[in-house]
């Protein structure tokens, strides 16, 4: 009679433990945090990195004033997939973002279990360089540099590190238009390099600009002829190529990367 209300009390405190336990397990998903962190912790364990990031276009968009043709930045009346590609955590339903900028967390994914880990660190944040793919690679840069739609939607709002756009079966890549500043992934796709493991960052560095602007592993033409021959079969005589040409000139006209032959 008299351990009723105890037994009760231990059942309570058991029933409360699993229900704890269930809810870690369960593992709810990480969140973003300010950017701000990111930079605190990884300026003291790569040195000069963060630095370096801050003198990229991506880094500078958090408070940039004015775009690159010096139109002044109205965050305000941007357009929903304008938002999508310049903040953090960009929510479809309010368009209100988690934080202006291109901050590490827009191409790493939310950083909330990796910053408060307490064990592993590496492993609770993906690297985008050990991804399996290619297109989970391309993805992590073409679901801003691309122009395609998601069902009726212009962009992927649900899109996370390590996800491959092209696998959805609602995915739908545009037809390249010009002038089309963000189009790319779909160039890439177009050319040869689209059917090889030729990425984004085969040729861009993520985390700095360089001398060989932007953000080019190297200068050209060594950054080409890595792959291809000194002697490739260009078919343009040598004084008809023009002075200083590059062989983006020839291949990607406008700075295009369709990887094709100016007509
Ligand atoms: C409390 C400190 C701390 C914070 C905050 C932090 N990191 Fe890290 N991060 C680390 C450590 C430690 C490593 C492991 C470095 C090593 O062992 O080389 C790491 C590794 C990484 C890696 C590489 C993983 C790998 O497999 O090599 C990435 C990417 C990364 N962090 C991104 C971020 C991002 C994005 C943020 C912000 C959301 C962030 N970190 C915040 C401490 C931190
Ligand atoms: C534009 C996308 C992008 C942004 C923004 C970005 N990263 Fe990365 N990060 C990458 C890619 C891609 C790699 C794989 C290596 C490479 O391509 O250089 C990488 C690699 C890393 C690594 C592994 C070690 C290394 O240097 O290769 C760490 C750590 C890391 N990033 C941390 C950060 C932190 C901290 C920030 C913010 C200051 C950040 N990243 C911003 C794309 C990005
Ligand atoms: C969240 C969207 C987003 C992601 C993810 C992203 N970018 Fe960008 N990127 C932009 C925007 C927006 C600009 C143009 C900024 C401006 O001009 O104001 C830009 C500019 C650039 C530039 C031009 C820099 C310059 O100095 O003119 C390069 C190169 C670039 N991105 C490469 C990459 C690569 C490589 C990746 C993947 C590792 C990547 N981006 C991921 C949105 C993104
Ligand atoms: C084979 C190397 C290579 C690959 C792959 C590549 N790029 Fe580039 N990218 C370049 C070069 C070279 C330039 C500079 C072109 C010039 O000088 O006219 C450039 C320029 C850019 C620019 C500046 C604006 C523009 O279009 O001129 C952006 C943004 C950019 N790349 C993003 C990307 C993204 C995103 C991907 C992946 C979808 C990518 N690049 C894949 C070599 C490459
Ligand atoms: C990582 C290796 C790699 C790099 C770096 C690279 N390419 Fe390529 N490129 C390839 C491969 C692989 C092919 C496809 C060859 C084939 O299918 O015969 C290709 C094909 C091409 C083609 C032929 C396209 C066609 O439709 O026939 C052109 C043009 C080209 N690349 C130009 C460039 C230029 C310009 C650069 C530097 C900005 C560059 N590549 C950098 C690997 C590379
Ligand atoms: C003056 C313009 C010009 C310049 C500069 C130039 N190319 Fe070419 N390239 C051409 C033409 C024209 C072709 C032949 C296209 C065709 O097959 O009809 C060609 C063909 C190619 C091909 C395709 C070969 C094949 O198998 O079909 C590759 C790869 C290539 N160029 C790479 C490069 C690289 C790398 C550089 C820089 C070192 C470069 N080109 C500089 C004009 C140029």
């Amino acid at each position: 009679m008299g351990d009723t209300p105890r037994r009760t009390l231990w059942t309570g405190v058991c029933a409360l433990a699993l229900g704890l336990a269930l809810v870690h397990a369960q593992e709810t998903p990480p969140t973003y945090v300010k950017n701000a962190l990111c930079l605190a912790c990884h300026k003291g364990l790569d040195e000069g990195m963060t630095e370096r990031f801050a003198l990229t276009r991506h880094a500078k968009l958090a408070t940039a004033e004015e775009d690159e043709e010096g139109n002044e930045i109205k965050w305000e009346e941007m357009k929903p997939i304008d938002l999508y590609r310049r903040t953090v955590g960009f929510n479809p339903e309010d368009n209100s973002y988690y934080e202006k900028g291109i901050g590490c967390q827009a191409c790493h994914g939310p950083g909330s279990a990796h910053a408060t880990a307490s064990a592993d660190k590496k492993a609770t944040m993906k690297r985008i360089d050990e991804l399996e793919t290619p297109r989970q690679k391309l993805s992590v840069c073409g679901r801003c540099h691309g122009e395609y739609t998601v069902g009726d939607q212009p962009f992927a709002a649900e899109f996370k590190t390590g996800d491959d756009l092209f696998a959805r079966e609602d995915f739908k890549l545009a037809e390249i238009t010009t002038p089309g500043p963000f189009q790319q992934l779909n160039e890439l796709e177009s050319s040869k390099h689209g059917e090889h493991d030729v990425t984004c960052i085969t040729c861009h560095t993520s985390h700095e600009e360089t001398e060989a602007k932007p953000q080019l592993r190297q200068a050209m033409p060594e950054l080409c002829l890595q792959c291809h021959g000194e002697e490739h079969p260009c078919t343009v005589a040598p004084e008809q190529i023009p002075e200083g040409a590059t062989c983006a000139t020839c291949h990607m006209p406008e700075g295009r990367h369709v990887f094709a032959v100016a007509p």
